[in-house]
């Protein structure tokens, strides 16, 4: 297993932005206990949404959600409002993770007597946390796709792909790397550029591709990451789809991955049973994606890559994912650095450059 540092990627071992976390589904009328980023959290339901708070009580160091017995748990005042209580002693914790009550207490409240709260926010079905090592408020929000409300996109139910012990730097890597897209998911690619637009890494592509497109019918995709950990494909070929990604790193070199298919509706929708006809679109999609998952979960760290001149462009891919791991401003000098654009040698960069290549040769 490799680390962050393994890969010299900056000096906090995790990345800064949004990550998910859990289902909105998952979070019933218990706290659950959740370990991302290399920390112990709790995730409840507040009357004002769900609070994602550190998982100890600064007390005596209670773990605040992993309790059953207490008559703070059987009384069920655990959760008030937006507020926890600690099952030990009863102190009381708001949304913000001060102190707000001390039952047998009315002096007042030390100001030490608090956890770190950490910003969420649920959208698409999601929980989504932001996290930055030194505790800046969020620069950007989460993305929302659009089609999600729309009545002609099915909605995806997230596969959960389950923990990797591969550090997320690898997944990342996938964006720049044109070249394992014919032997590993048998797609002959006609164009690749990636573009670099801030906390944005896009990836434009397109061609054939054995499992996700008919034959004699281009694939083209429009991918994106939206800072480190989530990534949405556009993908347009004999139908079309949003591909969602999300990867949270749960301890340093280990990730979590969830996996999900928005599916716009055709004449080719069996009537009335759309969701089945999501659902089988959406397995063979992460088929596509297992394919790289396969290899992920078997290789070795990749710390240094033995690049060749007809790679894809590895190290800019890896200098944008590095900005995450750093304090900010070395993350705007990193932006500052990066090229508008890189493509790979051998390959046209757009549609309209390979559909010239493809004229001039017919006319040779
Ligand atoms: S340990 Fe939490 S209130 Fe005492
Ligand atoms: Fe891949």
């Amino acid at each position: 297993m490799a680390t962050t540092k393994d890969y010299r990627l900056g000096p906090n071992a995790f990345p800064r932005g949004w990550f998910m976390i859990a289902e909105d589904r998952e979070l019933g009328d218990t706290p659950l206990s959740l370990h991302y980023l290399g920390r112990d959290l709790i995730l409840y339901r507040g009357t004002s949404g769900p609070v994602l708070l550190d998982a100890y009580c600064p007390h005596m160091g209670t773990h605040l959600g992993k309790n059953e017995s207490s008559f703070v748990v059987q009384d069920k005042i655990w959760l008030e409002g937006d507020s926890i209580r600690c099952p030990y002693h009863g102190w009381r914790f708001g949304a913000d993770g001060r102190c707000n009550q001390i039952p047998y207490h009315d002096g007042p409240i030390p100001k030490a007597a608090r956890i770190r709260s950490w910003p969420v926010r649920v959208m698409m079905g999601c929980i989504f946390m932001w996290h930055d090592p030194e505790e800046r408020a969020p620069d950007y929000e989460p993305p929302f796709i659009p089609q999600w409300d729309d009545p002609n996109w099915v909605r995806w139910e997230l596969d959960h792909l389950g923990t990797l012990p591969t550090h997320p730097m690898e997944i990342v890597d996938n964006m720049a790397d044109i070249r394992h897209f014919d032997a590993l998911h048998g797609s002959t690619v006609s164009y690749f550029r990636v573009e670099f637009e801030g906390h944005r890494y896009i990836q434009y592509q397109g061609g054939g591709h054995r499992t996700l497109t008919a034959n004699d019918v281009m694939l083209e995709t429009v991918t994106y990451y939206d800072g480190p950990g989530l990534l949405i494909s556009h993908q347009y070929g004999s139908d079309t789809v949003l591909q969602f990604i999300c990867h949270t790193p749960v301890d340093d070199g280990v990730v979590e991955v969830w996996h999900g298919l928005l599916c716009q509706k055709s004449a080719a929708t069996p009537p009335g049973d759309d969701r089945t006809w999501a659902r089988a679109r959406q397995a063979v999609s992460r088929t596509a994606f297992v394919q790289d998952f396969e290899i992920w979960g078997n290789k070795l760290p990749a710390r240094s890559i033995l690049t060749i001149r007809s790679d894809g462009p590895f190290s800019k891919g890896r200098q944008w994912y590095g900005q995450f791991y750093q304090p900010a401003d070395r993350q705007r000098e990193i932006q500052r650095r990066l090229p508008a654009t890189a493509t790979c040698r051998g390959i046209p960069a757009s549609r309209e450059e390979a559909l010239g290549d493809l004229a001039q040769s017919a006319a040779e």
